[in-house]
C-alpha cells in the first residue's frame, strides 16, 4: 500500500511529524543571521493528512514549512504524485507564498539535483527528505541516490 492511502497517516508519522514542528523553528533561531536560507523537502507529500485514529486532520511536512515561509528565502518541493502536488500548489496558494514556494514533479532523485542550482552554495537550507517505500519503484535505478548526493555536495549531479 502507498504511503497516505486515502490521505490517513498512523503514529509513526505523527511523531515524525511532531519532531518537524518542534525542530524547525529552533533551526530557524539558529540561522536568524543568514542572508539566505532555503528549505527543501524532497518527498513533500501532499501537505495535509487525516490521522488513521481519530479523523482528524493533521498538518504534513509541507504545511509546517509553509508557516515559516517569511523566513526562508525559498521553499521547494518534490513530489512524485501530480494529485499530491496539486494539494501542495492549494496549500501554498492559501499561505500567499506564491512567491516564495516552488513545487516539482517528479523524481526527486533527478529534481534535487536541479533544485540544488537555484540555491546559494553556502546559504543554509534545511533539507527533509522522508521517502515512503515506493521510492525506489519510482526511480530509475541509475538514478539511485543522486538526488541525495546533490544535495550532500550541492552541486548537480548529470
Ligand atoms: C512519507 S511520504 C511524505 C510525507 C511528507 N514528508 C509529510 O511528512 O507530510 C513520501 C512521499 O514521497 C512521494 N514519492 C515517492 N517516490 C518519490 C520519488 N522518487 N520522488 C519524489 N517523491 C516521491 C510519495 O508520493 C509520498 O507522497
Amino acid at each position: 500500500m502507498a504511503y497516505g492511502e486515502e490521505a490517513k497517516i498512523g503514529q509513526w508519522s505523527l511523531d515524525k511529524l511532531a519532531f518537524l514542528e518542534r525542530y524547525l523553528p529552533a533551526y530557524l533561531r539558529a540561522t536568524k543571521s543568514a542572508l539566505h536560507k532555503y528549505y527543501i523537502d524532497g518527498f513533500a507529500g501532499r501537505g495535509e493528512w487525516v490521522n488513521k485514529r481519530t479523523g482528524q486532520k493533521v498538518a504534513g511536512s509541507a504545511a509546517i514549512a509553509l508557516q515559516y515561509a517569511q523566513q526562508f528565502t525559498h521553499l521547494f518541493f518534490v513530489e512524485f504524485d501530480e494529485e499530491r502536488a496539486e494539494h501542495l500548489r492549494e496549500l501554498i496558494r492559501i499561505h500567499n507564498a506564491s512567491h516564495k514556494a516552488t513545487v516539482f514533479v517528479g523524481d526527486c532523485n533527478l529534481l534535487l539535483s536541479e533544485v540544488v542550482k537555484r540555491i546559494h552554495p553556502s546559504a543554509p537550507s534545511f533539507v527533509f527528505l522522508d521517502p515512503s517505500s515506493d521510492w525506489i519503484v519510482n526511480s530509475k535505478s541509475d538514478n539511485f541516490f543522486k538526488g541525495f548526493l546533490a544535495i550532500l555536495n550541492r552541486r548537480h549531479i548529470a
